[in-house]
């Protein structure tokens, strides 16, 4: 097991640190700078089908639906398509309207989680045409599906999803970007600007890795709290459920991850000296608003803890920490913010004294109800 570890303590740190390659790999052969640009194989006859989707339903659990929320960003964004975002537990007990024309896309690390497996069986049932963006190869979610995708993470054995979340989001973000440039929707300079960013993404997670010393500092003020918030705005929003996600599942801290200006109907009652708030402030569009969010936390003595490009001058005077990432194409953001904040919740559980890659009572891969 230690070599397996490849020399980090835990298979969670390996994992974290994997990603500069294992998103080289996922994006390796399907991303070029020449025509045709993006191309994801095990698509064959299904290819019309899902360029002319009315429609997509995404259907996930855990960290996987939290990058589907992301995917719903992308899509909506770059290729104009309607989606729509469902815990596959809950989507598999409802009566869903689910018609032909749409595609339900199923992502999952595992490619064995019972309820993900029902919700797909349920729209297969109703006439959807079926997509995987699955890491285990030859898993039944893989196989159950008409076509998909491997994001090619590799195993994942830490319990805590990490390389297997950016391998979703690369993936999604190909999709959405090729769909868009087929459907018209996207500017032919913008299109190949976020190509080449794409291309660009490994090397600027390896940069944004290097904020890990800083981090460490950061945990240990932050190890002893009871509760933690997390904020952002946009394509910064699902990385925010992921952050709080990550904290909870490792060290045990109550987090909540909350769409920054949702914060004055409910949460901003809990903030005071005791409480730290996470924020991505990385968006363009929303950055002012999200200055204001900081505001109104400072003005309550909550702890900032702000999530910033590189250079940034106006939230580092406000906040009480910043870490900086590496500037990129707003869609593309979550694949370098997520990386602090992976960072952040392994090192508190590890201070804690916690069992990082077997947290109490979960599991890698639910294949019960
Ligand atoms: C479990 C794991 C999570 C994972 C979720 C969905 O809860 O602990 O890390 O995100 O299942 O798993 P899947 O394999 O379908 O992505």
């Amino acid at each position: 097991e230690e070599l397996e570890k490849g020399g980090y303590e835990h298979f969670m740190l390996k994992e974290i640190h994997q990603q500069p390659q294992t998103l080289a790999d996922c994006m390796r052969g399907r991303l070029s700078l020449e025509a045709p640009y993006v191309k994801l194989g095990g698509v064959d006859e299904y290819e019309k089908t899902i360029s002319n989707a009315k429609r997509f339903i995404i259907a996930a659990c855990g960290t996987s639906w939290h990058a589907g929320l992301i995917g719903e960003y992308l899509f909506e964004d770059l290729a104009r398509i309607p989606v729509e975002v469902e815990y596959a537990s809950e989507l598999r007990y409802r009566n869903p309207i689910i018609q032909e024309g749409d595609v339900v896309i199923a992502l999952s690390q595992s490619g064995e989680t019972a309820d993900t497996l029902a919700a797909l069986e349920l729209a297969k049932d109703k006439g959807a045409m079926l997509y995987g963006v699955v890491n285990a190869v030859g898993s039944s979610i893989a196989r159950l599906t008409d076509a998909g995708s491997y994001i090619h993470a590799g195993p994942e054995i830490g319990v805590a999803s990490t390389k297997a979340f950016t391998g979703q989001v690369a993936l999604l973000t190909m999709m959405a970007i090729s769909l868009g440039y087929k459907r018209g929707r996207i500017p032919n300079s913008y299109f190949h600007k976020l190509i080449s960013e794409l291309h660009n993404i490994p090397a600027k997670i390896e940069r944004a890795l290097r904020c890990e010393e800083q981090i460490k500092y950061i945990a240990k003020e932050i190890k002893d709290r009871q509760n933690a918030l997390y904020l952002g705005r946009g394509f910064n929003f699902p990385v925010a459920l992921e952050g709080a996600l990550k904290l909870k599942e490792i060290s045990y801290i109550h987090a909540e991850g909350y769409p920054a200006a949702e914060m004055k109907h409910g949460p901003i009652a809990l903030i005071d000296e005791e409480m730290p708030v996470i924020v991505i402030a990385t968006n363009r569009s929303a950055y002012d608003k999200v200055v204001s969010n900081i505001q109104e936390v400072k003005a309550r003595k909550g702890m900032v803890i702000a999530v910033v490009t590189e250079g940034e001058k106006t939230i580092s005077e406000m906040a009480d920490y910043t870490i900086e990432i590496p500037d990129t194409e707003e869609p593309l953001t979550p694949l370098l913010s997520v990386i602090p904040l992976q960072l952040l919740s392994y090192h508190i559980a590890v201070m804690r004294g916690c069992n990082v890659d077997q947290p109490r009572n979960l599991a890698k891969s639910v294949t019960v109800e």
